[in-house]
């Protein structure tokens, strides 16, 4: 009788221990989830008593939870989930020794299927969890488990704040590796213009730090994702934090055309670095609804800022005075909650005007009366996202954005659903919409053509190109001489 290579390996893997013959096998031996749950036991055997490895089963309310993904379509069923300690416990020597396809989560919140997910070895960041603030170095440690709420929280009353998340939930790593668009953007630039080190875990499985020191590491890890290894602390420049003003107002259909007057003026007239809002446009059952969210850094705004957004009959308004912590929680958390399943897209303009706030609505309207044809619960929703134009002024050269020449607004497209049948669909629809909200601000004037799309929205099929544009060759060669054997090739992402 003859046996199959992968049974008679898993019979001498049985003889001889798990861990001597690891490596030795040809790479496309290891491919297959037998094979991916012996690496999970070579793993769990490797790491110190810092670090657990979990499978599935009932009771494995860790395998669960290091599972969890903010959209179901973005959760794969792991053979395994690893929790590591420490940064010498993260694995990656093991995973690329054994070829094993595996994924990285901080929180769980990427939108494209398979970028955090895996049906290899799931790594979950999650006991990197402390955040430490350094009054003299004006910096803040974060760990890479956390999300921006409990960053927030354990800052409040410190005085100091530092430059993150919008909407409860996201998680500091994939938000903070992909570029950053935050409340505080208009002030200091993105999250990755005020980072001072990361701690990192190379592919070879050495951990290092990096900062401005390192030329090619330090222009690829802002903005270039999980191609480089994968970061177990962030060190974050911090700011003074005062009490702030903001919340969310909610504005029925009708008020449509008196609210997209208040928002294009609002983003081609306001000059207050202070100030910010995101608007979006959403379907809810039974017909559109607009929620914008308010904030200004500082316990009362100026007057002029919102007053004609404010002067619109609203049908809820949560804008106060309060603590940071308090105002990011007080916000939606944007759950799928109306269908689990989740893409996003982007559309970068350079400007928000009336007349594409009116193409935006329309899409919204159009794709949510067709995609309700397919689905039994879909949910359209459209981000309109105005910064200050300066707001690439505050870093310099970096993986994401491209060029800081012209300012790049992304339009955030959020389409959600239930059934996975209509999963290409939902593709193609998201697609298409974005290709029309990209034309017309083109057909209006402004210079979008070859704009980069924002990473952390840009659908999963992007090209490096659209993203990253001329900095593609550059962040390949980084990427060829820090991961030669291209161990970060098995995690899913936008790949170099
Ligand atoms: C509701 C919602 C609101 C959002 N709001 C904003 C916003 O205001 N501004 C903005 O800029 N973006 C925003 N985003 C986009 C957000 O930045 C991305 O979804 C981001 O990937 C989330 O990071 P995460 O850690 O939660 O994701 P994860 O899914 O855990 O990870 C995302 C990517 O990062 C990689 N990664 C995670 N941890 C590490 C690590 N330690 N080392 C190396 N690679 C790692 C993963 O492998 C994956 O490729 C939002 C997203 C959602 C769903
Ligand atoms: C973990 O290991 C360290 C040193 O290797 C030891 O000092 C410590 O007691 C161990 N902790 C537990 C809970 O076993
Ligand atoms: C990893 O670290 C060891 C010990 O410091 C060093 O000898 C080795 O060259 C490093 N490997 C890489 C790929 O950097
Ligand atoms: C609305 O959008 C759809 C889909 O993009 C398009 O076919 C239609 O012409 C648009 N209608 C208006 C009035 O712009």
């Amino acid at each position: 009788m003859t046996l199959k290579l992968p049974t008679l390996r898993r019979i001498l893997l049985g003889l001889f221990g798990v861990s001597t013959l690891v490596g030795a096998l040809p790479d496309e031996t290891r491919r297959s989830p037998a094979d991916y749950l012996s690496t999970c036991q070579v793993i769990a055997t490797a790491v110190s008593n810092a670090s657990d490895v979990y499978y599935p089963g009932l009771l494995s309310l860790n395998y669960a939870a290091d599972n969890a993904h903010w959209a179901a379509s973005s959760s794969d069923v792991s053979a395994c989930s690893v929790e590591p300690g420490s940064p010498a416990d993260v694995g990656l020597q093991i995973v690329g020794s054994t070829k094993t396809p595996f994924a990285v989560k901080g929180g769980g919140h990427a939108s494209n299927p398979g970028f955090s997910s895996t049906k290899g070895v799931q790594i979950s960041m999650t006991r990197f969890n402390q955040v430490t603030n350094n009054p003299a170095a004006s910096t803040v440690d974060v760990g890479a488990g956390l999300i921006w709420d409990d960053v927030y929280k354990a800052l409040d009353g410190t005085g100091v704040n530092i430059v993150g998340g919008r909407v409860p939930g996201v998680g500091v790593a994939g938000f903070t590796l992909g570029g950053g668009y935050s409340w505080k953007t208009n002030q200091y630039g993105l999250t990755i213009d005020n980072i001072a080190a990361y701690e990192l875990v190379l592919p070879s499985g050495n951990v290092t730090t990096v900062t401005s020191a390192d030329n090619d590491l330090w222009f690829a890890l802002r903005g270039g994702g999980n191609n480089f290894g994968i970061v177990t602390k962030f060190t974050l420049k911090s700011h003074p934090q005062t009490a702030v003003w903001g919340g969310s107002v909610v504005y029925s259909d009708l008020e449509i055309n008196p609210l997209f007057a208040a928002i294009a003026k609002f983003s081609s007239t306001v000059t207050d670095k202070k100030a910010a809002i995101l608007p979006t446009i959403d379907t809810e059952a039974g017909g559109l609804v607009s929620i914008v969210l308010m904030f200004y850094d500082g316990p009362s705004p100026p007057s002029g800022i919102f007053d004609d957004l404010l002067a619109i009959p609203s049908e809820a308004n949560s804008v106060k005075t309060q603590s940071f912590s308090s105002f990011l929680t007080s916000l939606p958390s944007t759950n799928p909650a109306a269908g689990p399943r989740a893409l996003f897209s982007s559309v970068s303009v350079l400007q928000y005007t009336e007349s594409l706030l009116k193409v935006i609505y329309n899409e919204t309207v159009y794709w949510a009366a067709r995609l309700a044809l397919l689905d039994t619960s879909p949910f359209v929703s459209y981000d309109i996202e105005p910064f200050n134009p300066a707001l690439f002024s505050y870093g310099s050269g970096s993986a994401y954005p491209p060029s800081r020449a012209q300012p790049l607004l992304p339009t955030n497209l959020y389409f959600s659903w239930t059934l996975s049948a209509i999963d290409v669909q939902v593709h193609d629809a998201i697609l298409q919409s974005s290709n029309t909200i990209k034309a017309a601000a083109v057909a209006e004037g402004q210079n979008v053509d070859d704009a980069s799309e924002y990473g952390n929205y840009a659908l999963y099929d992007t090209p490096l190109q659209g993203i990253y544009g001329g900095n593609v060759a550059r962040l390949k060669a980084i990427h060829a001489s820090v991961d030669p054997q291209n161990v970060m090739g098995l995690a899913g992402g936008f790949k170099f």
